[in-house]
């Protein structure tokens, strides 16, 4: 098993389209990667040299056909994998729909164990090292009662990404996850622009009184990709301004 990366690897993001992977993609370009993203959306042209397909990660036939696209786009398999899509459906544990519930785990703990698994089964294939990344939450840390669903999806995503990292350690391939606080962008952006009011009290709630810039995660995760990393396995990346510190977040 060779432990580099290839000097220019191939990345792929799920949710790549969203406000955080998109923002991955531009840094792992900027990185020297070639970058494909996936995303349940469609897409207009991107004029960024980045690969794009259409992917649904809850569904393995869709997650496959996005793996084998970028080993013809780029002639390898991907040796950073991002595993970012989400959803939020706000809801308690007591209130939430048997739909909302299944869809919740669907996209953000099983489509994250799809797109990381083959993606690793590629490379186990190929014989090559890789980088994977769990975009989780700080919601994996402290209950929540509006997102019972969101919480439990990202609880798990924890230990997916532990589990990963020790089963792939020997093989050269390195897991860890990223855990964002309250970031202004993206799916939080989004709750913050239905219901204002709602950013200064989540920025008031944290202890260092920020939002988080969608560049700083981006950076983050591509800290975690990089070939300099040798021994950072089944870590978690907090980056939530103390969030997570705090006992309570309702
Ligand atoms: N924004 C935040 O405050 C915040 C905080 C912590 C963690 N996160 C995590 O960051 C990740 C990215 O979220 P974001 O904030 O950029 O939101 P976003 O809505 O901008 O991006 C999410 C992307 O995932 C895509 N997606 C949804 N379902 C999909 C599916 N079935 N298959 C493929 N793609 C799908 C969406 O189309 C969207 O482009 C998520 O995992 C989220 O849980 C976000």
């Amino acid at each position: 098993m060779k432990q580099s990366l290839p000097k220019n690897p191939v990345a792929v993001i799920s949710g790549g389209l969203g406000d955080i992977g998109w923002a991955t993609a531009l840094e792992l370009t900027k990185a020297g990667c070639g970058v494909s993203v996936g995303d349940v959306e469609a897409s207009a042209d991107l004029d960024e040299g980045i690969h794009y397909q259409q992917v649904d990660v809850s569904d393995e036939v869709s997650v496959k056909q996005w793996f084998t696209s970028v080993e013809k786009h780029f002639g390898e398999p991907a040796s950073v994998i991002v595993a970012n899509a989400g959803i939020v459906v706000l809801g308690s544990a007591m209130s939430a729909s048997l739909a909302d519930w299944q869809r919740t785990l669907g996209v953000n703990l099983t489509g994250a164990w799809l797109t990381a698994r083959t993606g690793a089964q590629r490379l186990l294939d190929a014989n090559m090292p890789g980088r994977i990344v769990f975009v989780g939450s700080w919601a994996a840390h402290a209950p929540h009662v509006k997102m019972a669903a969101y919480s439990a999806a990202k609880a798990g995503l924890r230990m997916l990404s532990k589990t990963m990292a020790l089963e792939l350690a020997d093989q050269g391939i390195l897991v860890n996850e990223i855990a964002p606080g309250f970031v202004d962008a993206g799916l939080s952006g989004e709750i913050f622009k239905e219901q204002p009011g709602l950013a200064s009290s989540a920025r008031a709630m944290v202890p260092n009184k920020q939002l988080i810039d969608v560049k700083e995660v981006a950076e983050s995760i591509a800290y975690l990709c990089s070939s300099k990393r040798r021994n950072m396995t089944g870590s978690t990346l907090l980056l939530d301004g103390g969030l997570s510190a705090r006992r309570r977040m309702d």
